[in-house]
């Protein structure tokens, strides 16, 4: 591989924005990194520790800043895209944030890679498909009609729409991801498992919404990084991946799983407010990237990875404890 390659990833103090990070690090020795990201409350430094200021470098900015923006897509060989607001409770709360970074963020990136000609990879998500009956035998795929019910996902959408029309439009050299539920080290405590395991940990019972049929496909946030290089480096120009490896529980196993392997009677939860407009189901059908570029997953065994993380959260606790009073009074303002 080119020993020049620079590569900037725009949300890579974020939970899967660093996995990647620590992904190209050790599988692209030569690639040189830079990190984009304004340190939202969902931003840590920390993620990065371990890494060598030789070949990490991090700058802090806010991607709707066009001129920080164009300054570093100018100096890069590839974009991968993955600031964002992400949590679905916030966006139902307070959508304002979402549609600043995702739509005008988004389109600030657009039109650096438009100017300096830059090859850009999109990170979306299978949000952006809504949702699915539980008995019914579709999964997402590529062809699947765009469709989204919460702020977050219609914010994600419009930057999708964004992409697409830059790539026809004026032919910007861009490919797009669509990824189900990530998993794995470094994941905010507000998210469903990292929530439950911080509040065993702190001698609570997780929180199920509602009755907790809703299903989600979970992948490994590694899986998704060795997803995303795949397309980088394989994928064909405008076109759209989506990434899963076949992980659909209802949110009621997961916690089940995470009380079990922490030890817990698993009735030991309490049932909380359902989210509202909450998507029933996500399902992904990865046939095309699997089929195309050859890209397998590596942690199809959910439970193995499931006590992977929960000792990842045992292990760092001075890396989620500050975050978790603050999350917690959050949630209580919302009722869940
Ligand atoms: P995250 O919330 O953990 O991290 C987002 C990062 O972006 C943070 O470091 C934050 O500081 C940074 N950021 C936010 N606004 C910014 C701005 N205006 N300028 C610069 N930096 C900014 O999110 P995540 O879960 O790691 O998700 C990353 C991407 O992957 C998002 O685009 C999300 O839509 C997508 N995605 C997430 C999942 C999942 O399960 N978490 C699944 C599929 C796709
Ligand atoms: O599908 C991909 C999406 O997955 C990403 O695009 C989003 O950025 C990411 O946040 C995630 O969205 P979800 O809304 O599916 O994830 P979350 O972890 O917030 O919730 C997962 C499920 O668990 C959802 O059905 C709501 C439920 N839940 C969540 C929390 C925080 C609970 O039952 N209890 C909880 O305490």
């Amino acid at each position: 591989m080119d020993r020049k390659v620079n590569i900037l990833v725009t949300g890579g103090a974020g939970f899967i924005g660093a996995n990647f990070v620590h992904y190209i690090y050790k599988q692209r020795p030569d690639w040189q990194i830079t990190v984009l990201d304004c340190l939202t409350y969902a931003g840590n430094l920390a993620n990065l520790d371990g890494l060598n200021e030789s070949r990490v470098k991090f700058v802090k900015g806010n991607i709707c800043d066009g001129e920080t923006v164009a300054r570093l897509v100018k100096e890069c060989y590839y974009v991968v895209h993955f600031a964002a607001e992400s949590h679905v409770d916030n966006s139902v709360h307070s959508p304002w944030p979402f549609v600043q970074t995702n739509i005008v963020g988004t389109y600030q990136i657009l039109e650096a890679v438009r100017k300096y000609n830059k090859r850009l990879h999109h990170i979306s998500t299978d949000e952006v498909y809504g949702d699915l009956e539980l008995n019914e035998s579709r999964k997402f795929n590529e062809e699947t009609p765009y469709n989204p019910s919460s702020p977050y996902s219609a914010t994600k959408a419009g930057s999708d729409h964004l992409v697409y029309a830059w790539i026809r439009s004026f032919g910007v050299q861009a490919t797009l991801s669509n990824c189900s539920n990530n998993y794995g080290p470094y994941q905010h405590v507000e998210k469903l498992i990292p929530r439950q395991i911080t509040e065993i940990l702190e001698g609570r019972r997780p929180k199920l919404y509602g009755e907790g049929k809703n299903v989600r496909d979970w992948i490994h946030a590694e899986d998704h990084s060795s997803g995303v290089l795949a397309i980088l480096e394989k994928g064909k120009n405008g076109e759209t991946y989506l990434i899963g490896a076949d992980g659909e529980r209802s949110n009621r196993e997961v916690i089940e799983l995470i009380l079990k392997n922490m030890g817990k009677d698993t009735t030991d939860f309490d049932h909380v407010a359902d989210r509202p407009g909450h998507d029933m189901r996500y399902a992904i059908d990865s046939t095309k990237i699997r089929g195309e570029l050859g890209w397998t997953p590596k942690y199809t065994d959910f439970e193995q990875g499931l006590k992977d993380t929960i000792a990842w959260y045992k292990n760092n606790e001075a890396w989620w404890k500050p975050q978790k009073a603050i999350t917690e009074a959050k949630y209580l303002e919302i009722g869940r």
